[in-house]
């Protein structure tokens, strides 16, 4: 690179890759660590070469499309980007990459400890010590239900989905069933998934149902009223995914009225707002979007998002290229 590129950063990420960052371009920081208003975002997209934002930025068509944009690369800090219009940005010529594989095994044990928590009442259990109602052991206190042996019900068959796969068989003996047209037989294989032909089947046949597919507008309430319906009434749904696959209000319903069991969720409709509804609910065990959250894995996203800069500003192709 022969000049230094100018790169935005729009939160705090760890300080290894703010360092890197500020080595390889002209970087600025976010101290503050708010999340940047649209403003602000169009001032960064007027004024540097990049971008690197995070899901809680909105990089909408009218960023993209303003005339006097400067950026020409957002390398979002993860592996979901539907919180960047990536037809808008192939329309202008904007580049835009993702960081997938470094988060798959955090994610996925994401999701094994949701559905072990909504399983086996772990909120419920925690909050009950911690608020000295515990009264002593009594062989009919706080029953969940039994994980191994079950069977899990994957939407999507990809890199986390297929990650989930294999701890619930190797570490729980779980049968594990999955709909996915875009996985190969040979993914399934690797798995030891079965394929169901339909969401439908898999709602129908599973203890637990985990969600792992993108955000597209296909997959928008994907879990609505009537797939709840589909579901068994004892069983379980975990999502790691994003927030509006699943429609929030007709979720509070289901558990409300005890279509299904219970749930695991760290990512909601319109985060960080979480639905009153589910703050007040036992059988609901909620996270804060903490599925790649380890200091492991968000330093490898830091360092992918970085390396796709690299790649890009060299004049190559960046391996993670989404548009
Ligand atoms: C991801 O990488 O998609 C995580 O949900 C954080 O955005």
């Amino acid at each position: 690179m022969s000049t230094r590129p100018t790169l935005v950063v729009t939160r705090r990420i760890p300080a290894a890759v703010e360092s890197r960052a500020q080595e390889l371009f002209d970087t600025c920081l976010n101290p503050s660590d708010r999340a940047m208003d649209d403003a602000a975002l169009a001032a960064a997209m007027r004024e540097a070469d990049a971008l690197l934002p995070t899901v809680t930025d909105r990089i909408t068509a009218e960023l993209l499309g303003m005339s006097d944009r400067r950026v020409r690369i957002v390398a979002n800090f993860g592996v979901g980007f539907n919180n960047i219009d990536v037809e808008a940005a192939k329309a202008n010529g904007v580049v835009v990459t993702n960081t997938p594989g470094v988060l798959t095994d955090d994610t996925a044990d994401l999701a094994i400890t949701l559905l072990l928590m909504a399983a086996r009442r772990t909120g419920e259990g925690e909050r009950h010590v911690r608020t000295r109602q515990w009264t002593g052991w009594r062989p009919t206190h706080m029953l969940g239900a039994r994980v191994t042996g079950k069977t899990l019900g994957l939407v999507g068959l990809g890199r986390i989905g297929g990650a989930v796969a294999r701890r619930a068989t190797h570490g729980f003996g779980m049968r594990v069933l999955f709909v996915d047209p875009y996985a190969s037989d040979a993914q399934a294989a690797a798995t030891g998934a079965e394929r169901r032909a339909s969401l439908e089947e898999v709602l129908g046949e599973s203890d637990f149902v985990s969600l792992h597919c993108p955000a597209t507008p296909e997959t928008h309430h994907l879990l609505n009223a009537a797939r709840l319906r589909a579901m068994r009434p004892h069983a379980f749904l975990i999502n790691t995914a994003r927030g509006d696959v699943v429609d929030e209000a007709a979720l509070v319903d289901a558990l409300r009225s005890g279509t299904i069991a219970g749930a695991g969720l760290d990512v909601f409709e319109r985060e960080p707002h979480v639905h009153d509804a589910l703050l007040g609910m036992e059988n609901v065990v909620l996270l804060p979007h903490l599925g790649s959250a380890t200091e492991e894995t968000r330093v490898a996203m830091g360092d992918r998002a970085l390396d796709n800069l690299v790649a890009f500003f060299s004049g190559g192709s960046p391996g993670d290229r989404v548009a």
